[in-house]
């Protein structure tokens, strides 16, 4: 364990250590803006298909590392399988995004099971097995799991919303019932991410995607405390686990986040302000993020100058390159291939 952490990249930043050149891997590495993975997409059929399918789903995960050689691999699932393994079925609509039989009332939740099946997360926890075995040496596996409140957004909608009304009129209206619910993906959670462990990754990412749309109260409530417990129990599980943080859109509230929440580092966004940032979040932890997913798409001199400014203003403390959300679909990969290129010369001074 301690050699695996002294040799992999991205452990040592998830352990404090400030590297020279920086690890990086993007958020939904995998995915449409790569041939190899609409090719196996399409072999599937459909998009859940593909994320129960391990050994389809262990090829689109190390597609990303065979072609750019990122620090990491996470993972190729999707954070609804959960509300999936609780027995509310998704389907994702080609080019619509994913569709769930809304919970629009209490009396809703009761179509829920009361803890995750792992019998329907089985082939996640065989993909993992896969992965494992074939990672290169110095590629660190991430696993992951939508924060509760992310979940609930979906579960309470029935699909993506622009501003999560339905979740957020649920909870004012019935804050037991949506307690409860909130209660339930905690356990369910800590449970997946503890299996995941078992099955063979090194750290996880919960994704908060919806976190800054809460006024603070809320926020406290529905993002910071049912993540520390999440972390807090997996801990006790596995004293050993890892565990990155994005609570996307938190801005100022990532001091309170990261006071509350015991993670070992904390995904930014690419709307936080650099300074901010620098100056009162990295110093608490290390930090993980934050290019702009448009600056990929556009690339050329807009790409370098916006790299620039994110190893300026990071890579001075423990830092993992990232983008600020995931990688879109129609970026181009020669793009990622400049990107990385720059990441890892100009730290080099090259
Ligand atoms: O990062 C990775 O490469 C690992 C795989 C991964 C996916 N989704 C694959 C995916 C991860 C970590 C996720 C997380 C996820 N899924 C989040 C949190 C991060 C974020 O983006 O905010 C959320 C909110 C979801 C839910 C989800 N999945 C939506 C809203 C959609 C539709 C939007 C879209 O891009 O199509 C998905 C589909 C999805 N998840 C795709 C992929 C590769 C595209 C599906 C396809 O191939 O047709």
């Amino acid at each position: 364990m301690t050699d695996t952490i002294a040799t992999k990249p991205l452990l040592r930043v998830l352990a404090g250590e400030r590297l020279a050149i920086p690890p990086i891997w993007l958020m939904r590495q995998a995915g449409r803006y790569l041939p190899e993975y609409r090719a196996i997409r399409e072999r599937a059929g459909s998009f859940l298909k593909l994320c129960f399918a391990p050994e389809l789903a262990a090829e689109a995960t190390l597609q990303p590392i065979r072609r750019f050689g990122f620090d990491a691999a996470i993972l190729f699932s999707d954070i609804l399988v959960v509300p999936h393994a609780l027995g509310q079925p998704v389907t994702f609509e080609s080019g619509e995004g994913p569709r769930l039989d809304a919970l629009s009332d209490p009396k809703a939740l009761a179509r829920l099971r009361r803890e995750i099946d792992h019998g329907v997360l089985a082939p996640v926890y065989e993909t993992i097995a896969r992965v494992r075995g074939e990672l290169p040496p110095d590629v660190t596996f991430l696993g992951f799991c939508g924060a509760p409140w992310t979940l609930a957004t979906y579960m309470i909608a029935g699909r993506g919303t622009a501003e999560q009304l339905p979740a957020r009129l649920f909870a004012y209206r019935h804050p037991q019932a949506f307690a409860d619910l909130i209660g339930l993906l905690v356990e369910a959670s800590t449970d997946y991410l503890a299996r995941q462990f078992a099955a063979g990754v090194e750290a996880v990412q919960i994704f908060d995607s919806w976190a800054g749309i809460l006024p603070a109260d809320e926020f406290q409530k529905w993002c910071i405390e049912p993540v520390a417990q999440i972390v807090a129990a997996l801990r006790k599980r596995i004293p050993s686990a890892k565990v990155i943080g994005f609570p996307r859109g938190a801005g100022t509230e990532l001091r309170r986040y990261l006071a509350a929440v015991p993670i070992d580092a904390v995904g930014l966004d690419w709307m936080i302000e650099p300074g901010f940032a620098r100056d009162c979040v990295q110093p608490l932890r290390p930090v993980q993020g934050n290019l702009d997913p448009l600056a990929l798409v556009v690339g050329g001199e807009a790409l370098d100058r916006a790299t620039d400014n994110v190893l300026g203003a990071f890579a001075a403390a423990p830092f993992i390159f990232n983008l600020g959300h995931g990688v879109l679909p129609d970026t181009p990969i020669v793009h990622v291939e400049r990107l990385i290129a720059r990441v890892r010369g100009a730290a080099r001074g090259g």
